[in-house]
């Protein structure tokens, strides 16, 4: 599908993030195991991947699993990496729309860090398969917690003797190259942040949808993105 480029958005450096929340109560309002509402969230995010490609963004950062999702029941964690692993196959479309790879999370040899080999692999390998596309930077949160952002930036300026200045923590964030959101998508009709991106959202407009994830589509999407010209 190729959707009409919104000529009012600036052509560059647009950064999009989304809390992709709702996926369980799609698919219980369909009858449906949850798992089949991760499913459809991942093929809905593949979506959205086209549709922020054709509105020219620049950035899109998504909200794939945090550090606190661990908890949750042991098929349902096994049922995400598998299409964590699905998403970042993915490389003909990816390559197809220009979209280069990008991961944030506990880097995986540090303490605490959770991100099975299975997966690590298939981030790496996204990376690499992407890494020389020029368009969408599509930045996947996984194993990912903001607060750890933030104390391991703080603890990196100190070992190093820098004073915290915003710059020296920028610089240690886990992707100190991506710029401040422009635009937070929460779905689902929750409001709370979630501890996604506490650093990066300091000036965002923030888009709270009653949409389920798997439902956000091109339309309700614009919607988003007219936040930013009000
Ligand atoms: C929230 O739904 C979503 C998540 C826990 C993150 C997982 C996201 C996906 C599987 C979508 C595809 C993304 C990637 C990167 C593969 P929920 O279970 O919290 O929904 P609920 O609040 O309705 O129970």
């Amino acid at each position: 599908m190729v959707l009409p480029m919104n000529a009012t958005l600036p052509a560059t450096g647009l950064h999009v993030a989304c809390i992709m929340d709702g996926n369980g109560r799609w698919a219980r309002r369909r009858g449906l195991p949850r798992t089949a509402g991760h499913t459809a969230g991942e093929e809905n995010l593949a979506e959205v991947v086209r549709i922020a490609c054709a509105r020219g963004v620049s950035y899109l950062t998504v909200f794939g699993f945090s550090t606190e999702n661990w908890v949750r029941p042991k098929a349902e964690v096994r049922h995400i990496l598998s299409l964590h692993k699905r998403l970042f196959g993915r490389v003909e479309e990816l390559n197809a729309n220009n979209v280069r790879i990008n991961w944030i999370g506990r880097p995986f040899n540090e303490a605490g860090a959770r991100t099975p080999a299975f997966v690590q692999r298939a981030i790496r390998q996204a990376i690499a398969d992407t890494a020389s596309n020029t368009g969408m930077v599509l930045t996947v949160a996984f194993d990912y917690g903001s607060r750890a952002e933030l104390l391991r930036a703080a603890q990196l300026c100190i070992s190093a003797s820098e004073p915290i200045t915003q710059e020296a923590v920028q610089s240690h964030l886990y992707s100190p190259e991506l710029p401040n959101v422009d635009l937070l998508i929460r779905t689902s009709g929750e409001s709370r942040i979630s501890n996604f991106m506490l650093w990066q959202i300091a000036n965002a407009q923030v888009f709270f949808t009653e949409r389920s994830w798997p439902d956000l589509d091109a339309k309700e999407f614009d919607s988003a993105l007219a936040l930013l010209h009000k």
